[in-house]
């Protein structure tokens, strides 16, 4: 088969990082692993100076017919003067509400070799490979009413709220349970039954869900308080965690701490399956990063990593993300590192050289 690839590099070390993706893919395509079709496309700034709008309709198209979108970052200083609907970011918006992208997936991996830069101590992170699913698109960020009133008295109440309905429930769960079914099979939910009314939906929905169609999964249910506790007490009891928009991103930001560098952490976004393929895009935690844009020296392992969950969840490809993400770490075993990894004193490699390093792996095994 031909996988379908949008490549949106972006701005600031976006077009960086997307350039050692670029040198990954044109590996499995010599190994005769699999072949990519790859478009590139504006996205951000780029698209602003170029087309005077973050996202032209012609990317947007592109991004439609993809199989999958691997995002690099947007935004910087220079476009910092731009009106607010008509920001870089407001690209990434747009693809996140036209794809309909309701899940967000952030995986914590802990790569043996970096263990010491973990919040925790090695032991309870050297290894780790947790996904935290969160839901995007609903919630307390945009429930109604959502409004600030003044009272008689002259106080003032502010009201935000949270509501969901069974059907984004059941969506988001279904993207946790199959996720599992492509991992170690285990699912936590994590809500706050105990005080709200979404919660107690909430467990009732995914226990039905989880009873006629995955019964197949480990399923347990986690108050989302003690979950944050368990995620900083035993982390590596986990293997899928789904959570609520508001509780996932707060305990998404407490796992990306058990990691590491910020220039470490893949994501994916998920939507609805359409002809048979789920709508999604890849992209680094990381933003643009103007601070170092233009030097060889960002992390492309966010990026890459990326790559290798678009290949798992997106493509199906499960053995060609196990050899790039055991390539990744075979790499920082032999002690590889970019700056921002690497211990003070100690010689550091730049992007290319780390993406180069990456395909070395691969092709050694
Ligand atoms: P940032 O993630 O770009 O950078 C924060 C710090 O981490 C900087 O010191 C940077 O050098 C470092 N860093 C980030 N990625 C790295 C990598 N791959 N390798 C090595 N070091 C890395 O966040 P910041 O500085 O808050 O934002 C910079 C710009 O990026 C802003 O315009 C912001 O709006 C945008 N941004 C874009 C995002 C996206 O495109 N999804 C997400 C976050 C920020
Ligand atoms: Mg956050």
């Amino acid at each position: 088969a031909t996988y379908k690839i949008l490549l949106l590099p972006g701005d600031g070390i976006g077009p960086e990082v997307a350039g050692e993706v670029s040198k990954v893919l044109a590996w499995f395509t010599r190994a005769g692993i699999a072949r990519f079709e790859t478009e590139t496309d504006l996205v951000g700034g780029a698209a602003i100076d170029a087309h005077g709008v973050p996202l032209s309709e012609a990317a947007m198209d592109r991004a439609k017919a993809a199989d999958a979108v691997l995002f690099g970052a947007v935004g910087g200083p220079k476009w910092a003067g731009v009106p607010y609907a008509k920001r870089p970011e407001a690209g990434l918006l747009r693809l996140r509400k036209d794809l309909g992208l309701f899940a967000n997936l952030r995986p914590a991996i802990c790569y043996p070799a970096l263990a010491e830069a973990s919040a925790l101590k090695r032991e309870l992170v050297e290894g780790l490979d947790i996904v935290i699913v969160r839901e995007l698109t609903g919630g307390v960020y945009f429930g109604e009413p959502k409004e600030i009133v003044t009272l008689e008295d002259g106080q003032k109440r502010a009201v935000d709220t949270q509501v969901y309905t069974t059907g984004e429930i059941e969506r988001i769960a279904a993207v946790a349970f199959d996720l599992a079914r492509k991992r170690r099979n285990k699912v936590a939910s994590a809500e706050k039954h105990n005080v709200m009314k979404t919660g107690v939906l909430w467990k009732e929905t995914v226990t039905r869900l989880h009873a006629e169609q995955y019964s197949d999964v480990g399923l347990e249910h986690v108050l989302a308080d003690n979950c944050a506790m368990q995620l900083v007490r035993n982390p590596k009891q986990y293997d899928v965690l789904v959570t609520d928009n508001l509780f996932g991103d707060i305990l998404s930001d407490v796992a990306a701490m058990l990691t590491g560098s910020l220039g470490m952490l893949p994501s994916a976004s998920l939507g609805a399956v359409e002809n048979g393929t789920r709508r999604a895009l890849y992209e680094p935690v990381h933003g643009s990063a103007p601070d170092i844009a233009g030097q060889n020296l960002a992390n492309p392992i966010a990026m890459i990593g990326s790559l290798a969950m678009a290949l798992r969840y997106s493509f199906g490809l499960v053995e060609a993300a196990d050899q790039l993400e055991s390539a990744i770490t075979r790499t920082l075993a032999s002690g590889t590192r970019t700056r921002d990894i690497a211990s003070p004193g100690t010689n550091a490699v730049g992007t290319s050289e780390m993406g180069d390093a990456i395909v070395r792996e691969l092709q050694a095994q």
